[in-house]
């Protein structure tokens, strides 16, 4: 896929996300020229949201295609290409530093959780948004369960932790966090929307290539859609996040 369909699809998870990001810093006293920094921020989808709460958003990513492109949307923004592993900046200089979507990808979600506790000031918080459950996913009908058994079998195959939502709480209280809280984001669907399904249809496709013959995939895809648009297809997957507080 081109950057430009991950920012769309990123986009799309961002908007899955907004209530609870919002209510999260909110709950968490965010407050104007805070410094957040978004560790894998990929294309930026978060930051507009961090800019209109009159914060001040730092991106970080490992690719560097994903950083210039965060930064060609938004000149105003201080993005970085690193390693989440190894952030090139002081201890304790921000205070929110969180994570999208992040974790369940990494071999090590520990060590990157516990540098960004070292960047967080005391007082601070840490927060990952969204680390789903794929391996307790709900889809209906059974077109939809198919599908979903592929993903998950390419999703293992890409590195992926289709548990990682399950562990969250585990991993935030292991890397020193304090009154740590974990939660599910809740789900509300509104009528199928087309461009919902092309936008997640092109992430599917992407993960069933070399699992399933090109042929299947557009067949699978013309008879799944008609079953989204009927507004009969139910997709949920668990989505957990977290929260901690730096001592
Ligand atoms: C699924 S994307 C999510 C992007 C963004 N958080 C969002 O939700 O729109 C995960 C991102 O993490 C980045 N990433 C993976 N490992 C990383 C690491 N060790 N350090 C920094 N970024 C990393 C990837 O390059 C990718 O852009």
């Amino acid at each position: 896929m081109k950057l430009t369909d991950w920012h769309r699809r990123y986009q799309f998870q961002a908007g899955w996300t907004r209530n609870l990001r919002s209510f999260l810093l909110n709950k968490l006293g965010v407050q104007p020229g805070n410094r957040i920094l978004e560790v894998g921020s990929g294309t930026g989808a978060l930051m507009s949201d961090f800019q209109a709460l009159h914060a001040w958003p730092c991106a970080v990513d490992i690719e560097l295609s994903r950083s210039l492109f965060a930064k060609k949307n938004l000149p105003d923004l201080s993005s970085i290409c690193a390693d989440g592993r190894h952030l090139p900046v002081c201890g304790g200089v921000f205070d929110f530093v969180v994570c999208h979507y992040l974790l369940l990808w990494l071999d090590d979600p520990l060590s990157i959780l516990k540098e960004m506790v070292r960047v967080t000031h005391r007082g601070g918080a840490v927060i990952a948004f969204a680390e789903p459950d794929y391996a307790s996913r709900v889809d209906y009908p059974h077109i939809f369960s198919y599908i979903g058994n592929y993903q998950n079998r390419s999703l293992e195959f890409q590195g992926v932790d289709i548990m990682m939502g399950r562990k969250l709480g585990l991993l935030f209280r292991q890397s020193g966090l304090e009154d740590v809280k974990l939660g599910l984001l809740g789900g509300e669907w509104r009528n199928p929307e087309e461009a919902e399904f092309d936008a997640e249809w092109d992430v599917i496709a992407w993960d069933l290539g070399g699992f399933v013959p090109v042929d299947e995939i557009l067949s699978l895809r013309e008879k799944a859609k008609e079953s989204w648009l009927s507004g009969e297809a139910t997709v949920f997957i668990p989505t957990f996040y977290a929260y901690g507080i730096v001592s």
